[in-house]
């Protein structure tokens, strides 16, 4: 067995969006195992637009609980699903599916809590970083918990074709809702409503104002505005909110790059008179719920309720362009990287 490992490190903090001389390639040995400890190979990375934040150096502001900033020198932060090689722990044995926060990186050493089992025989175990992992529960818990939405009403998801987005529309849809995509191309917003079953989309990139597409596609105004990206679509969906409605805070993407913070757009100021709320949340706090989630996402997926997409990447080495390339759009639905094709 080999027993170098190469990683992707942080070689220096980005300005704006990252650059490929941002990473650097490094080789290591692999560490001798302790007791508790797993040795696995990784099969697929997953990329999370959040890690472009984590990259930035520690603002007073930060709430660091989930996502402490990496320092350069560091290997980048990443979940992905890995087998199993050699374990000093009793409850996992080689061959074994798993996936847990083993960062961007061809082996890793890490905890047996550390680690969750995937079983292979449910969907291909790259979904156990889509639409059966974080983003599935995402989806999940961000609109039926937080969202809490409704037969008929009126749902709009910024982000629409991404690992979230995608599914957040389709679960909307199961649940009755008219849904409404935010996207940043025209074959994406086609994709969305031929091959997803969204009411209707949008591309944020074409000229015209946002405001009178919204009312367009919206004609009943906006329940949920269900936020993956902030900025300015933000802005345009909150104008057209119904009373009562509820904005859930899932991400920011629009911001990750920025340099200067935007100036304050007013927006809040429509909330007032909507008697509206908005909330945010981190799917963490959700965990003692997420086995009964898994079991419905199971469900949906295999009566075909739900699809999925992934844009998959070759090679570790692949990892910072196809990062980069998703910040800006360049793919559909989930982000991975195959780092194995074997175990
Ligand atoms: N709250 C939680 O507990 C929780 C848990 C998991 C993930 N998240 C967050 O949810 C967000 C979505 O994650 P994801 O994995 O599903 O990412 P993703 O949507 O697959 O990828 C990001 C997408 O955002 C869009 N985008 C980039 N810049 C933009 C801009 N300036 N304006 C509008 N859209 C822009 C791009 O697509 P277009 O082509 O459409 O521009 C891009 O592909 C991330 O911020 C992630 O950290 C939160």
């Amino acid at each position: 067995m080999t027993t170098v490992n190469r990683q992707i490190k942080l070689a220096s903090r980005p300005v704006g969006l990252p650059k490929v001389s941002d990473f650097q390639l490094a080789y290591s040995a692999l560490p001798p195992l302790k007791p508790g400890e797993v040795l696995v190979k990784s099969l697929y990375l997953s990329l999370d637009p959040h890690l472009r934040r984590r990259m930035n150096p520690a603002e007073p502001a930060d709430n660091e609980r989930d996502s402490p900033p990496i320092d350069v020198g560091d290997v980048l932060a990443g979940e992905a699903v890995a087998v199993v090689l050699k374990s000093e722990h009793p409850q996992f044995r080689a061959g074994e599916a798993v996936e847990g926060m083993l960062g961007w990186q061809e082996y890793a050493v890490a905890r047996g809590r550390e680690l969750r089992k995937i079983d292979a025989s449910l969907a291909p175990i790259s979904t156990a970083l889509g639409v059966l992992g974080l983003p599935g529960l995402t989806a999940y818990f961000g609109l039926l918990e937080v969202s809490q939405p409704k037969p008929g009403e009126t749902l709009v998801v910024s982000g629409a074709a991404g690992a979230v987005g995608m599914l957040v529309g389709q679960i909307a849809k199961i649940h009755g809702c008219r849904v409404v995509g935010v996207v940043g191309s025209d074959a994406k917003v086609a994709w969305l409503i031929a091959e997803l079953g969204f009411d209707a989309a949008f591309n944020y990139k074409a000229p015209g104002d946002y405001g009178a597409v919204l009312d367009e596609l919206c004609p009943d105004g906006v329940d949920i505005y269900f936020d993956i990206v902030g900025g300015a679509i933000s802005e345009a969906v909150v104008a057209k909110l119904n009373d009562g409605a509820r904005i859930t805070v899932c991400g920011q993407v629009s911001q990750y790059n920025l340099t200067e913070p935007e100036p304050g757009r007013g927006w809040l100021e429509h909330l007032i008179a909507k008697e509206a709320k908005v909330q945010g949340f981190r799917v963490a706090a959700f965990a003692p719920q997420f086995p009964a989630a898994l079991k419905q996402l199971t469900r949906w997926l295999k009566e075909g309720e739900l699809k999925y997409f992934e844009d998959v990447a070759q090679g570790i080495e692949a990892a910072p362009q196809a990062f980069i390339g998703m910040l800006q759009g360049k793919k559909l639905g989930k982000q991975l990287v195959q780092l194995s094709t074997s175990s």
